[in-house]
């Protein structure tokens, strides 16, 4: 499967049945009529620098320690860039495979750089219905011109204006816990910055298929665009008033211009399990392909994770220190269960 192709080129020959090794087994498929979409409506940034900033903050804190996924608008990243951002994916997966088969891991011009497609944390699982690039952020310049230039600028520019807002995120979300929002701790607990782009092609048969498993993300925050296709569904940790109940898996919408917002692993062990690192996963379809731009935001490798102080002196530690990220493969956007935070809660 490793060559140019991808999922993408496969699709591409007139595939019309969905080839064994990305059929899941029934208990990972999606069931589409059985979930409905997040009703909660898009969080205003803009209103966190005026009167509205505590009933916004508090609002954050919510949608954090609830779903641990909500959505922004106001958010600082240009709306223009959203849709360069699109067209920046479907020109890099359009290209001949030979193009991007220069960055599979092996043969990419840099460490920073990886095209890939599938990704299985275990190799008795079902392959992904997905092919991604990833750019892991460097502020040394030299490095940087190894990312692909159909995606470099706007990339770049969204990495920019995305950890900024991300930055205001957990600022929000510290002061919330009843921790000083030192920016030296944020820098560190953001000190590693990658931009993902995943494009999901159709697929003959949805229903057997998954463009992501379940997993939840290691990083602190995760800023996510995604198109106008849907497919995104978050599994409920606990009942929300008039929203979900604990066990249900939602959708959460695409709307025009907004970005989706999630906790990851680092931010719930910061937290003490205040704030949710949910599962999710994603659907295919048969009609349009889908594209995604995920900005993962985490600790440098091997800085230490652990609650905040402030909090195990109130509440004890519900969650024992770790080296960064928090589990013990690859770094990559999607993680098995049996990595997955539950390793890290203290027994
Ligand atoms: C998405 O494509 O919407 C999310 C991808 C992921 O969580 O890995
Ligand atoms: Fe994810």
């Amino acid at each position: 499967v490793q060559d140019g192709n991808g999922v993408k080129g496969m699709v591409d020959l007139g595939l019309t049945k969905v080839p064994e090794p990305y059929v899941q087994p029934p208990k990972e498929r999606i069931d589409k009529l059985n979930s409905r979409p997040c009703s909660l409506p898009p969080i205003d940034l803009s209103k966190l620098d005026g009167p509205e900033h505590d009933r916004v903050a508090e609002e954050i804190a919510r949608a954090a320690s609830t779903l641990g996924f909500f959505q922004v608008v106001n958010h600082g990243v240009p709306l223009e860039l959203l849709e360069k951002l699109k067209d920046a994916a479907h020109s890099f997966f359009g290209q001949a495979p030979e193009k991007k088969a220069v960055y599979l891991k092996g043969a990419s011009p840099s460490p920073l750089v990886k095209y890939g497609t599938s990704f299985v944390p275990e190799k008795e699982k079902a392959l992904e219905w997905k092919d991604y690039v990833s750019m892991i952020y460097t502020n040394d310049a030299d490095a940087l011109q190894h990312w692909p230039k159909e995606c470099k600028e706007a990339s770049l520019e969204y990495l920019k204006t995305s950890v900024e807002m991300a930055r205001k995120l957990m600022e929000v979300l510290m002061e919330n816990l009843g921790a000083k929002p030192d920016q030296a701790k944020i820098d560190a607990l953001i000190g590693l910055k990658m931009v993902n782009m995943n494009f999901y092609p159709i697929c003959p048969d949805p229903e057997l298929t998954v463009g992501v498993g379940r997993h939840s993300d290691l990083g602190a925050l995760t800023v996510l665009l995604q198109d106008g296709i849907g497919g995104l569904y978050v599994k409920v940790e606990e009942d929300i008033e008039n929203v979900a109940k604990k066990g249900e898996w939602v959708e959460i919408p695409p709307i025009d211009g907004a970005l989706v917002i999630n906790v990851g692993d680092t931010l719930q062990i910061l937290s003490n399990g205040k704030y949710k690192s949910a599962e999710h996963r994603v659907r295919t379809t048969n009609t349009k392909s889908r594209v995604s731009v995920p900005v993962f935001t985490m600790p440098k490798p091997s800085e230490k994770i652990g609650p905040l102080p402030e909090l195990v002196e109130r509440e004890g530690a519900q969650f024992r220190e770790v080296n960064s990220p928090p589990h013990n493969k690859e770094m990559a956007p999607s993680l098995d269960e049996g990595n997955s935070l539950f390793n890290f809660v203290v027994q």
